[in-house]
């Protein structure tokens, strides 16, 4: 299939605003980007100064989503925005969407009041496809219809990564971890369906992105590694096995003990003012069964292929 609205690449860069580069998937967007000529500007929270990833070029400002002050001086003269920043996780709905929903609104108005307007990229999640399954989902859904409803003439775009993974991630390690110890917790029906995406491989696509010139539609797009129909439990063990070099037990987990955990954790997490990871919400999007993503759109738009499945990607994440 022939990409329809592929302009070729192009040299565009200039100066860019980043959120999130504190984060896994944001800093390595900040290094990828200072390191093919952006002058990258990135946003950190005053708590978060002692982790600022030490990449060369990149100039930071201090503040916070919620601070719209900071967020002016983050985007003023940029050519374009990618706004990582997320809250993923947390115990109730305005944890995730004071950042997720007024943090994107801010931020879309600040920057689509420019001029000339930056070109916003805002990094969203599968989980918005399934708004009822999570307070994080749902407040992902709702970001990005706030970018939509505050761009005006401003052009953006909407990525839909599946679950990602690589070297730094913390969501995904734990699970490599186990199977390399010898077992594999699962969780839900065995036919339930995953896709996922190297980290590299999304970085590469916000890139591509950005080469592209403003000819594309403003649209929502799904990522994932390139293969079709995703992975089952089955699938990912198998990969681990072959990496490991030895048989892995497969430990069926019922949900409603992972249920009655995560309901326990979410009640401390309330008392205390944590942010659990492992929530009511978070046991109903592991087990859901369809996160098959789709990669047309993009490839049909910029020509992005990703080039990481999942046994190269596993090792570079276990061995890196
Ligand atoms: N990882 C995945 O599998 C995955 C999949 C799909 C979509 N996503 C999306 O990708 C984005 C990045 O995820 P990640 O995995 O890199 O998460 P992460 O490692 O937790 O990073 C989150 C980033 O957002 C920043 N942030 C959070 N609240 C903020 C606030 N109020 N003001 C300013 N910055 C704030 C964090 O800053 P601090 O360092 O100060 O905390 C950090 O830089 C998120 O929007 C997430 O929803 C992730």
């Amino acid at each position: 299939m022939a990409p329809s609205t592929y302009t070729g690449p192009s040299e565009i860069s200039g100066t860019i605003a980043i959120t999130g580069a504190t984060g896994f998937i944001g800093r390595l967007v900040a290094q990828r980007l200072a390191s093919s000529g952006w002058k990258v500007r990135a946003l950190v929270r005053p708590a978060s100064l002692r982790k600022r990833p030490d990449t060369a070029g990149v100039e930071w400002i201090t503040g916070d989503m919620a601070d719209a002050d900071s967020l002016e001086r983050l985007t003023a003269g940029v050519d374009a925005i990618i706004h990582c920043a997320g809250a993923v996780r947390g115990a109730t709905a305005k944890d995730f969407d004071d950042v997720n929903v007024d943090g994107v609104a801010r931020l879309a108005t600040i920057a689509a009041a420019h001029s000339p307007q930056p070109r916003f990229l805002l990094v969203s999640s599968l989980a918005a496809r399934e708004p009822r399954l999570s307070f994080y989902a749902a407040s992902k859904h709702k970001g990005e219809k706030a970018l939509a409803s505050l761009a005006g003439t401003m052009f953006w775009g909407v990525f839909r990564p599946a679950a990602v993974y690589g070297p730094g991630d913390r969501e995904m390690l734990p699970l490599f971890q186990w199977m390399f110890r010898g077992v594999a917790p699962v969780i839900g029906s065995a036919d339930n369906r995953v896709s996922l995406l190297y980290v590299d491989d999304l970085v590469e696509a916000m890139h591509t992105w950005l080469q592209h010139n403003s000819t594309q539609p403003r649209r929502c797009y799904e990522l994932h590694d390139g293969r079709t129909n995703g992975y089952s439990w089955q699938d990912i063990i198998t990969v681990a096995e072959r990496l490991r070099g030895k048989a892995i037990i497969r430990a069926h987990i019922p949900v409603w003990g992972v249920r009655m955990v995560a309901q326990i954790n979410l009640m401390a997490a309330r008392v205390l003012g944590a942010s659990p990871m492992l929530t009511p919400g978070k046991v109903r999007e592991l087990v859901h069964a369809d996160w098959v993503a789709d990669n047309s759109r993009l490839y049909r738009d910029t020509a992005w292929i990703p080039r990481v499945l999942l046994e190269e990607g596993m090792r570079q994440t276990m061995f890196k």
